[in-house]
């Protein structure tokens, strides 16, 4: 494979070295023989102690990490400027590589997991306690943009890098997390990386005998791009609760508030709840001339009815923050003169309220069954998906994203994200936070997405400062 790209900002390790500070307090510090040699070498100690990060130390390098993102967004199975990268593809596999290779670049030590998580980790001074994790995905829905989850992880990169440069050394290890698969769209189930993280059983049983929609199974995919090799068992992906002491997501807002109020940094306190159900209808089909209306049973009818009533439901909740989507709606056999003999419908369905949107998952069930009763058809399937709790973010990480956007003069704002994120599983195993970046008119999930050069510099130097504050602890 060619790699299009050469970034080389990385400073050399030994020029830390002579950034160093003071050399009286460290000597005893250390009891590592490599450091004592290189100490003894260098005449310089080589960890320093631990000091309060300074913010104005922090310098992001906004052209280079604008030009990965550019960069990535070539990896793609539609024309720019839409993104299409799909899991396991060749085109993820290829976009993986560069991110291990710009992990590499930053001195991170990488390994991957057997779903093909990739962690990218930057030992502390204690790399004994928990590290603190960050991270997001590469993955792009059909004809998306380039900054979605991108900017979480190649921001997430810079951010290292920025706190390389400023002589900054962790106490807790700081780890890049790439998540695989956060968007449903091969295999239906979204953050699946994280999902399985946080110990889903039914999910690594289920994923056994999952296929995509060439009928080719996870675990085939998954080999195919070098991943479960010798396992069926995809437990080993599991983490334990206590594995990092905290996780922060940087991601650009996907709603329109931050531009309209003019405000750099949007504070997620809150992911909302999602769930997603797949719906068959079957009838009998037939000839779009010869049968008469009287006589059919429109399997595509009843589609369109239930997607109609998914509105409806949504409306009739008396929130705002109640959402649904009909994202995908197909007709077999899908010719113009022939009556749908089945169709299929996936449904999205969100709310922050959990129990109100359980509510809006109940009252589609029950309108699917009535549109088959009345429409002749029969409902051959009713599967929720996932319908998954809300999470809240952890105070303290709340605060740490607070005082690292105060200590820079960004203006901020306290959200939920109505987009779910990989942060939505990680707060089952660690404490979590988000940082939202503006993004041009909220614009996500399509070609026009955009966030400027200059907020996703702002999002990374809050991430840098938040891991940093974060590490010390
Ligand atoms: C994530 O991509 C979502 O659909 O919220
Ligand atoms: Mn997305
Ligand atoms: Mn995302």
């Amino acid at each position: 494979m060619c790699l299009r790209f050469s970034y080389s900002h990385s400073l050399p390790l030994l020029f830390l070295f002579f950034l160093g500070s003071i050399p009286s307090i460290l000597t005893q510090q250390n009891e590592d023989p490599t450091i004592k040699t290189m100490q003894d070498f260098s005449g310089y100690p080589v960890v320093e102690p631990p000091h309060p990060f300074v913010s104005n130390s922090l310098s992001v390098d906004a052209q280079t990490l604008q030009k990965q993102i550019d960069e990535l967004s070539t990896f793609s199975d539609t024309p720019a400027p839409s993104v299409t990268r799909i899991l396991y593809t060749e085109k993820d596999i290829l976009a993986r590589r560069f991110i291990k290779y710009l992990m590499g670049l930053a001195g991170l030590s990488v390994r991957e997991d057997a779903v093909g998580n990739i962690f990218g980790r930057w030992d502390g001074y204690e790399p004994e306690l928990a590290a603190v994790a960050t991270g997001s995905h590469i993955d792009a829905i059909p004809y998306s943009g380039k900054y979605d989850g991108v900017v979480g992880v190649l921001g997430a990169i810079e951010a290292i890098n920025a706190l390389k440069r400023s002589g900054f050394k962790p106490r807790r290890s700081l780890e890049i997390i790439l998540f695989t698969s956060e968007e449903p769209t091969r295999f239906g189930i979204g953050c699946l990386g994280s999902r399985l993280f946080a110990g889903g059983e039914a999910l690594a049983k289920a994923l056994k005998t999952t296929v995509d929609s060439q009928n080719i199974s996870f675990l085939d995919a998954a080999r195919s791009a070098g991943y479960a090799k010798d396992q069926d068992d995809l437990s080993s992906v599991f983490l334990k609760k206590g594995s990092y002491s905290a996780f922060v997501e940087l991601h650009i807002e996907q709603g329109p508030i931050l531009e309209e109020e003019g405000v750099s940094i949007g504070i997620v306190t809150a992911i909302a709840a999602p769930a997603s159900i797949k719906v068959d209808f079957e009838g009998n089909g037939g000839h779009a001339g010869a049968v008469l209306m009287p006589s059919r049973n429109d399997a595509g009818l009843a589609a369109a009815e239930l997607a109609l009533s998914v509105e409806k439901h949504v409306l009739e909740s008396g929130s705002i923050d109640t959402v649904g989507t009909v994202g995908i709606l197909e007709l077999h056999p899908g010719a113009i003169n022939s009556i749908p003999s089945k169709s299929h419908l996936e449904i999205d369905t969100r709310d922050i309220d959990e129990k109100r949107r359980n509510v809006i998952i109940e009252k589609i069930h029950q309108s699917a069954i009535a549109i088959a009763t009345k429409r002749k058809v029969n409902l051959s399937e009713f599967r929720i998906i996932n319908q998954d709790p809300p999470a809240l973010s952890e105070k303290s990480i709340i605060e740490a994203m607070e005082a690292a956007s105060k200590e820079l003069n960004l203006t901020q704002k306290f959200m939920i994200s109505r987009a779910y994120h990989d942060s939505l599983f990680m707060a089952r195993i660690s404490p979590m936070g988000m940082i939202f970046i503006p993004c041009y008119k909220g614009y996500s999930h399509k070609p026009e997405e955009y966030a400027s050069t200059q907020d996703i510099a702002n999002g990374v130097k809050v991430l840098a400062l938040t891991l940093a504050k974060l590490s010390l602890r």
